[in-house]
């Protein structure tokens, strides 16, 4: 598994890693236990050691899962998780407030069953808490030793310069795909100007850039994309005839849509996290890791899916309220 350093002079950590969300909650019914499990293992055998969850995730189902899977394997895995989505058995809200950063560490130390965590994310922010209050808290878990390092998810550049200057982040985690490419006009930019690693979170476009997806597939209401616009009726249709171009790309050169994704994704200096509960998906996702792209088919790649020929937002509004902060 190709290797690349977080941050400025942050770890080495693998080029993908594994979002687990999915293990839990938001893509349809909950997966057997023991497959979820099969798929960490066989995520770390691979060498992939960037393992992606957040305390929100099943409202800390997804922790506890992760926590059965490596309690034997700790020393092999780059743990990351999330705090700041709230819902304490009621309707969700966003909590970025430095005493929920503190008390949400430690119940996420306590699910996971570990001394530390590798990566802690502040998952949604809360306009109403100033970033530098949020940050100084993190930073306080560094220095008492419960947290390696800092990043931000969803944020907008200006917060993004705001929390670097208070702490270093090592991650900016946020949608980027080849059919979600705003980050390319100020986010990217001003990662790549403060050395903070841009973490790509639904890097296959919630499947539809894998090629399985098809007009007819049906999504419960305990799946996300039931509400996501890029998903319904006419919009899916024409977001399918952009994945068919993928398609037919990947068959020219004998690999998967998805690998194709993600490999145009890693070219553009991210991380991308699939996500995945299935360990043939999983195998799929990690060979890209072995392709390299020219310029010209990076170019190529980009050109097969112009941003304007998109079509819905890429998060139902709902979503959308807490992004951008
Ligand atoms: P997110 O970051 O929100 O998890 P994503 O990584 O873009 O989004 O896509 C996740 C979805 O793609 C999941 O529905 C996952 O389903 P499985 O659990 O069945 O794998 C699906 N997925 C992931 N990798 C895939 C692959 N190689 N081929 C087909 N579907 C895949």
């Amino acid at each position: 598994m190709r290797k690349v350093t977080l941050g400025e002079s942050g770890p080495t950590v693998s080029a993908i890693g594994l979002g687990c969300m999915g293990m839990s909650a938001l893509y349809g019914p909950r997966p057997e236990e023991a497959q979820s499990i099969r798929t960490i293992h066989r995520a770390l055998d691979l060498d992939i050691d960037v393992i992606d969850t957040s305390a929100s995730y099943g409202d800390g189902h997804n922790e506890q899962l992760i926590a059965k899977a490596i309690h034997d394997r700790r020393d092999r895995v780059f743990l990351c998780t999330k705090f700041g989505i709230r819902r304490d058995n009621g309707p969700m809200r966003i909590d970025s407030s430095p005493d929920w950063a503190r008390k949400s560490c430690d119940k996420s130390l306590q699910r996971l069953g570990v001394d530390h965590i590798d990566l802690f994310y502040l998952h949604r922010r809360n306009p109403d808490v100033p970033t530098e209050d949020t940050i100084a808290a993190m930073a306080e878990l560094v220095a008492a030793g419960k947290v390696r390092h800092l990043g931000l998810s969803e944020v907008n550049a200006q917060t993004l310069r705001q929390a670097h200057a208070v702490h270093p982040l090592a991650a900016l985690q946020t949608e980027y795909s080849l059919l979600s490419r705003d980050v390319e006009d100020e986010i990217l930019p001003t990662c790549r100007e403060l050395d903070i690693t841009l973490v790509a979170y639904s890097p296959i476009s919630r499947a539809l850039l894998t090629g399985e997806i098809t007009t007819d597939t049906a999504f419960g209401d305990d799946d996300l994309r039931s509400g996501n616009p890029r998903f319904s009726g006419g919009n899916r249709a024409a977001n399918l005839a952009l994945v068919d171009r993928l398609r037919a790309l990947a068959g020219e050169m004998g690999v998967t849509p998805a690998q194709l994704a993600l490999a145009w994704l890693l070219e553009r200096g991210t991380v991308p996290i699939p996500g995945t509960t299935k360990v043939r998906h999983l195998e799929d996702n990690a060979a890209a890791a072995t392709l390299t792209l020219t310029s010209e088919q990076i170019q190529h790649i980009a050109d097969l899916m112009p941003t304007n020929a998109v079509r819905g937002e890429r998060l139902s509004d709902a979503a959308a309220r807490w992004v951008g902060k």
